[in-house]
C-alpha cells in the first residue's frame, strides 16, 4: 500500500441515508434527506447546513421524525435531490443547481403516515421510522472564518418512538433487528451504495448481549 496526501472537499466515506421530515411555518410536511448522522444510545446527532428548511424547521418546532429508506428506494431519494423548501434560496444553493419545492412527498412519490409522538409526519415507505425531538444544538467549525459562521450544525435529538417493518425484526426477540435483513442505502461520497450481500465475516463485538447497551431513560 503507498499512502500519498490528499486535501478532499468532502469526507463522505459512507453512512445512511436519513429522510428527516418536518413541518413548515404553514404546517405542510417538509422532506430534507441527509447522510451525516450516527447514532449513541437513543440520540441520533445530525450533521445539517443552517440554512436547509429542515434546520430551521428543526431549531423552531423542535420535532421530527427520522425515516431511513432501503435499497428499493433510491429512485425516491434521487427525486429529492437538489430541491429545498426554503423560498428563498441561498446563493450556495442556486451555485450547486438547488430549486424550490414545496411539497417533496408529491416529487419523491412517498406516502405521508400519522405520528403518534409527534407533528411531522413518518414516511410510509420507510421501512424503519423514529419519532424525534430536539435535545441539543451544537455549532461546528467555531474556530473557522466568519464567513461561514452557523453554516454548519450537529443536532441531537432524541428518539421517543420507533417503528420497524415487521418483516426486519429478529426472530424470537422483541426489540432486535435481523441485520441481515436490513438493507440500508449508505452514501459514500455523493454516490448511492446497497451493503454487500452478507455479513463479511462473524463479529466478536456481536457476542455482547444488545440489551447491554439500552441507558437509563
Ligand atoms: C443523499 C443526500 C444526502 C445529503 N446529506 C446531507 C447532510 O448530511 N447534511 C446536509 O446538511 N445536507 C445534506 N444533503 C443536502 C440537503 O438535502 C439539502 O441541504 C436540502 O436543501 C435539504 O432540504 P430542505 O432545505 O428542504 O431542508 C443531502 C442530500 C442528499 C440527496
Amino acid at each position: 500500500m503507498i499512502h500519498s496526501p490528499i486535501s478532499p472537499a468532502i469526507f463522505y466515506w459512507g453512512t445512511p441515508v436519513v429522510l428527516v421530515t418536518t413541518t413548515n411555518e404553514d404546517g405542510t410536511a417538509n422532506i430534507g434527506p441527509m447522510s451525516s448522522a450516527w447514532w449513541l444510545g437513543d440520540r441520533c446527532v445530525l450533521g445539517l447546513e443552517g440554512n436547509s428548511q429542515t434546520t430551521i424547521n428543526l431549531l423552531r418546532t423542535k420535532q421530527c421524525v427520522l425515516n431511513l429508506p432501503d435499497e428499493t428506494m433510491v429512485s425516491n431519494i434521487n427525486a429529492l435531490a437538489r430541491t429545498t423548501a426554503t423560498v428563498e434560496i441561498p446563493d450556495v444553493k442556486i451555485k450547486l443547481g438547488y430549486r424550490y419545492d414545496g411539497n417533496k412527498f408529491k416529487t419523491s412519490r412517498l406516502t405521508q403516515q400519522k405520528s403518534a409522538k409527534v407533528i411531522p409526519p413518518r414516511i410510509q415507505e420507510c421501512p424503519v421510522q423514529m419519532e424525534a425531538e430536539v435535545s441539543g444544538v451544537h455549532e461546528l467549525m467555531k474556530d473557522g472564518p466568519s464567513a461561514i459562521k452557523g453554516f454548519l450544525l450537529a443536532v441531537e435529538v432524541k428518539v421517543l418512538q420507533t417503528y420497524v417493518d415487521e418483516k426486519l425484526r429478529l426472530e424470537g426477540h422483541v426489540n432486535r433487528i435481523d441485520s441481515d435483513k436490513w438493507r440500508p442505502v449508505i452514501m459514500s461520497f455523493q454516490n448511492l451504495y446497497g451493503l454487500k450481500a452478507g455479513q463479511l465475516a462473524e463479529s466478536t463485538l456481536a457476542d455482547i448481549d444488545e440489551e447491554n447497551y439500552r441507558l437509563p431513560v
